[in-house]
This record gives C-alpha cells, structure tokens and sequence, in this order.
C-alpha cells in the first residue's frame, strides 16, 4: 500500500491512520484545544462587551458625566471684534454700523416674537430668583421649556428704540452672556474677599454680579460711569441648569447690557469685565474664562 511506504512521511504526519492522529494529536486532544479556546476567546470576549456596556451606561445621552473637567463658562460680549477692540467715530455712521448690526442679529432670537410659544417658554420673573429644576436629565418628560428673556429688560441697550445701540451718541453698549455649560449651576459669592470693593454692594442672593473697570492703572477716571442692564443687573440663577441642545433646544441665556455713558474721548482705553461666583475661576490661557477685556476707542473730531 503507497501509505506504508510513506510511513513517518508528511502525508501519515497528517492523518495517522494507526494511531488515529491528525497533526500529531488524537481527536481528544483536539477536542480539548478547541475547547479550550472557545472559551478563552468567549471569556475575552465578554469582558470587552461588558465593560463596553459599563461606560456606556454611565453616559448619558443628554448630559455630559465628566462635568468636573469642562471649564467655567466664558463670558463673551455682542459684538465679537477683531482683536477685542471697539473702535469707531461718532460721526461716520459707518464705523459703527457694522457693531449694531451684528448686536441686531445677536438679539434676533430674543425677540417677544420668538418668545411667544407657551408650550416652549415660560416666565420665570422678573427678579432673581433661585435655581429652576426641571427634572432629572434622564426622566422622561422630553425637552424643558426655556425662561423668557425680554429684550427691554436691556433699556436703552435693547435696540427696540435706539437702533444704534447708543453708539451715535458715543455711548456705547456692549451685550453680555454667560456661555452655556449643560448642567452647570453658577453659585454667587460667598463672601466679599475676593471682589473688588466698588463691585461689592452688588453681590446679592440668587445673582452673579458683573462688573466691569479699568484694565490699566493709567485708564483710571478715563473710563467714567458703567450703567448695567439686567435682572439684578447681572445673571439670575432661575435661568440655570442649562439641559443641553436636545433637551432644552429654546433655552435663551440671560443676558446684561453694559453702557458707557461718560467715555473719555480720543483715547484707547483697556475695560476689563469680569463676573464673581464661588465656582467661576479665571485663567490666563483663556482669556474668556469668567473675564473678558476689551479696548474702546470713541473718535469725536
Ligand atoms: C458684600 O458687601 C456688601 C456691601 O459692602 C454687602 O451688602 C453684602 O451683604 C456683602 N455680601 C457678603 C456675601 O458678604
Ligand atoms: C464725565 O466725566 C468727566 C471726567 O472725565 C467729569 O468731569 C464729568 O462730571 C462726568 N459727567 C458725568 C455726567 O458724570
């Protein structure tokens, strides 16, 4: 028989006949190798599944878990420049139009028209008050109604009347906000320390004051008088926890207007504004972070 002749051979290696071997190993051990990696690579298997699982559950579609690790909200002003500088002459309308008109479209969804749905807004007062919950981020109610926010709360600044915003008059205005940070709760100062004095008798429950000066020392007594705009001239914490864009698609951010009405003209001055609250830090890579500065240059001649 050729398989005789072929003993010890690759072909009797394969499959040997006598021994009942294939590859060297009986059906046995075969059955016991398979076996085992079967449940070896089902076992690795499971632990990947399952801890996929794990984290998956403790994401939750609507609110971001590492909260701890997002940065304090940047405070951010209408309208945006170049190089945060606001400069224009008072008698050249095109120096300044192009800030009223992106203060306008900033504005835009501010409007009462936009606010009128009662099934996606509500009014949550006219003072400060404390935190809204509107249920937990997971229950099942569906997207929350958003706090109105009137636009004539913002006075003169509100560009119902004066279109220009104040600029014409060399007074210019600049619109303020918080920017969104789901889940975030803004808390007020605790206590005075860490404010300066003149920005003290605005800290008060249930808002987080701001409060804007002069960046340089050589500015002081240039910037003049700072009227202020808002539900308890700052941010009220009815307007907070922001829910997120899926759950909270209407949501509006309080806002304050900044007027300055007696500026030194002819000159660059440094603003610096910042707000005050126990969870809002500052940081000297983002310059936004709870501070912003600005230059201001109004042009009379
Ligand atoms: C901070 O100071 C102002 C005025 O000096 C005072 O009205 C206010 O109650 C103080 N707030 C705190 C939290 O100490
Ligand atoms: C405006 O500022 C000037 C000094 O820059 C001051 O003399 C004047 O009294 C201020 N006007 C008002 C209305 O505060």
């Amino acid at each position: 028989m050729p398989a005789d002749k072929d003993e010890g051979g690759w072909s009797s290696y394969l499959w040997n006949s006598e021994r009942k071997e294939f590859l060297g190993r009986t059906g046995g051990s075969w059955f016991k190798i398979i076996g085992f990696y079967i449940i070896f690579y089902s076992f690795l298997a499971g632990i990947f599944i399952g801890t996929i699982q794990a984290l998956l559950l403790t994401l939750s579609v609507y609110k971001p878990t590492w909260q701890d690790r997002v940065a304090p909200p940047g405070l951010t002003h209408s309208p945006r420049s170049e190089k945060s500088e606001l400069a224009f002459n008072l008698n050249d309308v095109e120096t300044y139009l192009k800030y009223a008109k992106s203060m306008r479209d900033f504005l835009e969804p501010y409007s009462d028209e936009k606010q009128k749905d009662p099934l996606k807004y509500e009014d949550c007062g006219p003072s400060p008050s404390p935190y809204k919950d509107r249920g937990d981020f997971d229950s099942d109610i569906g997207s929350r109604r958003a706090c109105r926010f009137e636009r004539t709360i913002l006075g003169p600044c509100s560009g119902i009347e004066d279109r220009e915003f104040g600029f014409k008059e060399g007074k210019p205005c600049l619109i303020v906000k918080l920017n969104r940070v789901v889940n975030f709760y803004p808390r007020p100062p605790t206590n005075n320390e860490s404010i300066p004095e003149d920005a003290q008798q605005k800290v008060q429950p249930n808002v987080i004051p701001i409060h804007c000066t002069h960046k340089r020392e050589e500015d002081a007594g240039k910037i003049g008088e700072i009227k202020y705009y808002g539900i308890g001239n700052g941010f009220p914490l009815q307007y907070y926890p922001y829910y997120g864009k899926i759950l909270h698609p209407q949501y509006l951010q309080p806002l304050v207007a900044v007027q300055f009405v007696n500026l030194t003209m002819n000159t660059e001055l440094r603003v610096e504004c910042r707000v005050f609250g126990d969870n809002i830090k500052y940081s000297e890579k983002d310059r936004y972070q709870g501070k912003f500065d600005i230059k201001l240059q109004v042009t009379n001649l």
